[in-house]
């Protein structure tokens, strides 16, 4: 079964950290100093379960008036079966209420695009490098 939850203390926040290690830096080539970027004290973490196993991770931060959703990855081994889709889906609603957020952006992957595409984002602006990966960004209003 797949669950998702917040991190519940500094412990887990460790896991994310590893999840996104495997995925970003091992798998993706992204270099350690992009990866941990300072940014993760400001932010809020998210993991997906499948059954007991922490498979997946996103954080969430807040910019201006909208929700940001970022380092959204699932472990390679259990990609295909709804995790990702989980993942995002807690992360919007939790967005969704908060009464000061008016939408919810983030940077795509080219890859990806279709995947966020499905939740309601809608690319904009031109294709850009991050971390040499080519990204576009994608903003949806609640
Ligand atoms: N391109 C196009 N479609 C994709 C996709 C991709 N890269 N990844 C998933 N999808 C589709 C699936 O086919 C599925 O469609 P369906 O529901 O109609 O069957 C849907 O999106 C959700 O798939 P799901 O199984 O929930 O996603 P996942 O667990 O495989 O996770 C990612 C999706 C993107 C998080 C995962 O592929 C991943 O971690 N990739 C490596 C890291 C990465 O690129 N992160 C994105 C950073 S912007």
């Amino acid at each position: 079964m797949i669950t998702v939850r917040e991190i519940a203390g500094p412990n887990e926040l460790e896991i994310c950290r590893a999840l996104r290690r495997t995925v970003f830096i091992e798998e993706q080539n992204v270099a350690e100093a992009e990866e941990w970027d300072g940014r993760d004290g400001d932010a809020r973490h998210i993991l997906v379960f499948v059954g007991d196993t922490p498979v997946g991770t996103a954080r969430l931060r807040t910019v201006g008036t909208l929700g940001k959703i970022e380092r959204v990855c699932v472990l390679a081994e259990a990609r295909g079966s709804g995790a990702g889709r989980a993942l995002m889906r807690f992360a919007l609603d939790r967005m969704q209420a908060d009464p000061d957020l008016t939408g919810a952006k983030l940077g795509a992957q080219t890859h990806a695009i279709p995947f966020y595409e499905s939740f309601g984002f809608e690319a904009y602006g031109p294709e850009y490098d991050d971390a040499g990966i080519p990204h576009r960004d994608m903003q949806v209003h609640f």
